[in-house]
């Protein structure tokens, strides 16, 4: 005999039966109004200030373990904001607003109740892991847990995250208050709901950006193109082909970016460049457009990183780009 409910019949299922087997409203994800940003560096001062910028959320928490590094997160977000007011680009209301909506602290147990973490800390799977145990402790059963790593394996995280159907990647990119990107990346223990809520979350409905979807393969999209041309820029320098200003150059006017690969891989930072490939050598030693440039090696040995120390491929003065070293 077929199941035939009468109108009153499936008002009664619908209250008892769990909402995810009815459509429209129900599948609709519930939305994303509270976050906290994990590291206030280079990545993560810009994923606050775009979340409070957004104008959508009821809390933003900005966190750093230690107030030296909290203070320059938040005097980052300060000369942004300065910058785009400068240019007409916000009005002094916004900038106001979005300063006075960004709770600055140093205590996680302020992080318990959001909807939302945000990881932007640096790329070591050791700290990332030991910091997701905390946070497990810290947060609300129902926290989903994102991490703006570049490379590392979400899988990986998720797995000893203790919510791995909560957890996803969550990838921006620099500077984030001018690039419009996010990928969000699953893996095969996401929850599909969880996954909706922070693509809308990413997207127009939430902070404003345009969202792609991903699955947990190395460098996502972006990186998994971008780093084996930084890669082979370095390689040029290593054999001596050409000088850093003419490959930045022939890549600028030959093909129309907006940077070059040696000034953009400065401004990335030449560390987290190092990092992510050196990971990814370890991790996929048969891949074969993963290898470590020695000029990149030596650069960040001797301290030159790029924009944040002052040297790398290029001279730089604080945001501003100089001479090529050599
Ligand atoms: N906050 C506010 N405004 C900013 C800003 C910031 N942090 N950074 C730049 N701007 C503004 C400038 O004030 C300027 O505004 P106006 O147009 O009103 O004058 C505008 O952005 C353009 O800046 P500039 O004139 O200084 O220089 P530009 O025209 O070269 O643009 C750029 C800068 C947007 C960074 C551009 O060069 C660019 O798109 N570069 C490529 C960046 C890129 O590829 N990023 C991805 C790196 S990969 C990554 O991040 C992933 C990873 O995991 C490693």
């Amino acid at each position: 005999m077929v199941f035939a409910p009468k109108v009153s019949q499936v008002f009664r299922l619908r209250s008892i039966l769990p909402c995810r087997l009815f459509s429209s409203d129900s599948q609709s994800p519930s939305v994303i109004k509270s976050v906290a940003i994990v590291g206030q560096g280079l990545m993560g001062h810009g994923i606050t200030q775009v979340s409070a910028s957004s104008g959508k959320l009821t809390q933003v928490i900005a966190y750093e373990p230690k107030q030296e590094f909290l203070d320059k997160g938040k005097s980052r977000i300060e000369n942004s904001i300065a910058k785009l007011v400068s240019k007409g680009r916000m009005t002094q209301e916004d900038a106001n607003r979005t300063l006075g909506s960004i709770h600055f602290t140093t205590d996680m147990n302020a992080l318990s109740n959001v909807d939302m973490i945000v990881e932007a800390i640096i790329e070591n799977i050791d700290l990332k892991k030991s910091l997701y145990k905390d946070l497990n402790r810290v947060c609300k059963n129902d926290t989903i847990f994102a991490s703006n790593t570049s490379s590392l394996s979400i899988t990986d995280m998720a797995e000893i995250s203790g919510r791995k159907e909560k957890f996803v990647g969550l990838h921006f990119f620099n500077p984030v208050q001018m690039m419009k990107l996010v990928e969000v990346i699953h893996t095969k223990y996401t929850d599909p709901l969880v996954f909706d809520k922070v693509f809308h979350w990413a997207g127009k409905e939430g902070i404003g950006k345009v969202a792609v979807k991903c699955g947990d393969t190395p460098g996502f999209i972006v990186n998994r193109l971008l780093m084996p041309y930084l890669i082979q820029a370095m390689l040029m320098v290593d054999r001596k082909d050409a000088t850093v200003q003419d490959i930045d150059t022939s890549m600028l006017l030959g093909a129309g970016h907006p940077m070059g690969p040696l000034h953009l891989a400065d401004y990335i930072g030449l560390d987290t460049c190092y990092y992510i490939v050196q990971g990814w050598v370890e991790k996929y030693p048969d891949e074969s457009s993963f290898v470590l440039p020695q000029c990149l090696a030596e650069k960040v040995k001797a301290g030159e990183l790029g924009r944040k120390t002052g040297k790398g491929f290029y001279y730089w003065d604080g945001e501003k780009v100089g001479k090529a070293v050599n």
